[in-house]
């Protein structure tokens, strides 16, 4: 009897192909935040576009609001995993895009990735 099981049976499925998380941190103080770059306005527009082209739930892809994702001078952000892929976005278009390509077809949209120095 193996005391070790198999990795396939000790790592279960991801119970959603994708996840994106936006940051829709608001803050009060007049400190930058993404709440104030149109943050919201992201958010809804994916969270609609996945819905409606029948990307949404389980074994498929959810879309997620967060806090402070502590990129904030990259803002408005947004994550993408498993593939850990961070967004900055600016309009519906860059919404649209990252949902056609990578929600839909798992192809990273280089020209919105967040430089991996930016941070708060
Ligand atoms: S406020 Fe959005 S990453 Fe910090």
């Amino acid at each position: 009897m193996d005391l070790i099981p198999p990795i396939a049976a000790a790592v279960p499925a991801s119970y959603y192909e994708r996840h994106i998380f936006f940051c829709l941190n608001e803050r009060k103080n007049g400190e930058n935040c993404c709440a104030q770059h149109g943050a919201q306005q992201g958010f809804d527009r994916c969270k609609a576009l996945v819905k409606a082209a029948g990307l949404a739930g389980p074994g498929k892809v959810r879309v997620n609001k967060s806090g402070c994702l502590d990129r904030c001078s990259a803002g408005p952000v947004a994550v993408v995993y498993p593939e850990a892929v961070w967004y900055s976005y600016v309009d519906a278009s860059d919404i649209d895009e990252i949902v056609e390509s990578h929600l839909k077809q798992g192809v990273v949209v280089d020209r919105l990735r967040v430089p991996p120095h930016l941070g708060r």
